[in-house]
């Protein structure tokens, strides 16, 4: 598929370049380096040349010179060659008809490209704990998740979400234990998680004072393994509830999942891996635990099995390794799961690296940092939490007392108010780098004004709203004419959209994304205040002006929706 107008013109470039140096760098290695640079005055692309310095046996500045004085190619309009590098200079008028028509014809299409070649990549995303609140990391998990998941499917690879839920362990014989002693149907009807929760915590508080609870709860648990009818049936209504619980989170997200395969799903799965351990030799007994040592790779032993014979979360882990390849032959597995868990992922590549089975390293764990609450780690222990539901809702009314505010009478407000509280949380988290904590302010998340989600939608139904006005019949031009420096920032910006979105999967990074469409926002205002669009102008200038502002439009929508965000018309 055809690329944005400076992937066009990179490529043009590129092998320009080729042909002069006459070295074996490819035309693919060059485009690869050609760079957009930060400041205006370097130009609107540069090569750095310290990668033909060897081949060329020559310095950077002599080969940068060497390409700046004989260079000529179409819609470059100067080329200046500074210390290492080449600065190309763009005709603003060959980039605004290559970008704009094609953003225009291809609609949200934009920036597709076919590079994954519909490869599998699974993403382990979200999984939270059942009867547990969800929390904060799993929120983060969620967002990333799914981002990284929409912005693979737009570089060609088929995402597989799987919701990889907590429902299985030691915890669940406690919660049992709590329950029959404690709990009251009715109550857990009507506020699962919170009840739930409330028991488990309780039951803790509880054995501090009487030491026979831990072993009663272990015996449940027993039980439960064992498939005992009465353990059975709790614990998949104590799964149900909470998985319908989940479930409102995620419609308000707006996210769906092609899997819930949770630990549990893994029960019958894992004899299989401890036999395959066993035969490679690899299992040992450590204090009665059965244990893969990793020693050599300087890791702590993968534990494997207890002493009761109980499996773990690593043993639960492995086998969705290989039922992940057996099931969607990955190319890449990913687990979007919090920094806390780096030596999990580590030990659980190493374990399969020892097993030699060839797609060990395809495995990638992502890990992101915490939401932080003045300064300190949200907690969901001890009772004391923040339910993500509750965080929502609340973000839903303080956007709709906004929108009763600046726009009274906007007739869908209620979906408004919806689509711009639950963007504005999930722009809050996608906008930093993932391994950066993040501080947790509504009142910040929903300004208008800023790094905002709400300030990108508003941007967007800014300019749906120019269009509307000038009742424009989407008959646009095909070349720009009219367009001098003030357009220049706008449209260059909407050129580097393919190669933001790619280098964002490359990366895993949804924060590039982010980024980049708040510098397309920002360039958009900035433009739109100094510059009228429908008033006082000339009839070719205004058809110019609203193809760009079409454009935008369209590009900040694709954006938001790579993020998980919707863009709302009017607001
Ligand atoms: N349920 C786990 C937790 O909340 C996260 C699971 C992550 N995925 C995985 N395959 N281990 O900590």
């Amino acid at each position: 598929m055809e690329k944005g107008g400076n992937v066009t013109m990179i490529t043009r470039i590129a092998s320009t370049i080729n042909k002069m140096v006459n070295s074996e760098i490819t035309i693919n290695e060059i485009e690869l380096l050609i760079e957009q640079p930060k400041h205006a005055e370097q130009g609107d692309l540069a090569l750095p040349c310290f990668r033909f310095a060897r081949t060329m046996k020559l310095a950077p500045n002599q080969i940068a010179a060497q390409i700046a004085s004989g260079f000529t190619c179409e819609g470059v309009i100067k080329v200046e060659a500074v210390g290492g590098y080449v600065n190309f200079f763009l005709d603003i008028l060959t980039i605004a008809e290559n970008v704009i028509t094609e953003i225009i014809t291809q609609g949200n299409h934009y920036g597709d490209s076919d590079a994954g070649q519909g490869r599998a990549i699974t993403i382990d995303l979200s999984s939270p704990n059942i009867a547990k609140p969800f929390s904060m990391g799993h929120l983060r998990s969620t967002v990333i998740g799914n981002a990284i998941a929409n912005m693979l499917e737009k570089n060609g690879y088929t995402p597989i979400r799987i919701n990889h839920l907590g429902d299985w362990g030691t915890q669940f014989g406690k919660l049992i234990t709590a329950y029959k002693r404690w709990g009251e149907e009715n109550k857990v009807r009507q506020d699962p998680i919170r009840e739930l929760h409330q028991l488990y915590v309780y039951f803790h508080q509880q054995a501090e004072i009487d030491e026979s609870l831990e072993k009663e709860g272990r015996q449940w648990f027993k039980c439960l393994e064992d498939g005992d009818t009465e353990a059975v049936a709790l614990w998949k209504w104590f799964r149900e509830v909470s998985l319908e619980a989940f479930s409102r989170v995620y419609n308000l997200m707006g996210i769906s999942f092609d899997s819930y395969h949770g630990e549990a799903f893994y029960n019958d799965k894992m004899r299989a891996v401890v036999e395959m351990l066993k035969n490679a030799d690899l299992l040992e007994e450590s204090e009665g635990a059965k244990v893969v040592r990793l020693d050599d790779e300087g890791l702590p032993p993968c534990l494997i099995m207890k002493s009761d014979g109980a499996t773990l979360y690593a043993t639960r882990d492995l086998a969705a390794a290989f039922y992940r390849q057996d099931h969607y032959a990955f190319a890449v597995s990913l687990y979007v799961v919090g920094n806390e868990q780096t030596l999990h992922f580590k030990q659980l590549i190493a374990v399969l690296n020892k097993l030699g089975v060839p797609w060990a390293n395809d495995l990638v764990h992502i890990p992101f940092g915490m939401i932080l609450k003045d300064g300190k780690k949200m907690s969901t222990r001890k009772g004391k939490v923040v339910l993500l539901e509750e965080v929502l809702e609340q973000s839903i009314q303080m956007a709709h007392n906004a929108i009763m505010e600046k726009n009274p009478s906007l007739h869908n407000r209620k979906q408004v108010a919806k689509q711009v509280g639950v963007g504005a949380v999930l722009f809050h988290d996608l906008k930093v780098f993932r391994q950066n904590d993040i501080e947790f302010s509504l009142e910040d998340m929903l300004r208008f004004e800023g790094e905002t989600g709400p300030y990108v939608q508003y941007t967007h139904a800014r300019a749906c709203s120019i269009l509307r006005k000038a009742a424009w019949n989407q008959e646009y031009p095909t070349s720009f004419t009219t367009f001098g420096k003030d357009e220049r920032a706008v449209v260059k910006q909407l050129a580097a959209f393919p190669e933001e979105v790619e280098k964002a999967v490359k990366e895993w990074d949804p924060s590039k994304v982010a980024k980049y469409v708040i510098d397309l926002s920002q360039d958009f205002n900035h433009y739109y205040a100094h510059t009228s669009i429908l008033q006082g102008v000339k009839e070719e200038e205004k058809a110019q002006r609203l193809a760009l502002v079409h454009a935008v439009s369209i590009v900040i929508k694709e954006s938001l929706r790579l993020l998980g965000m919707e863009a709302p018309e009017e607001m």
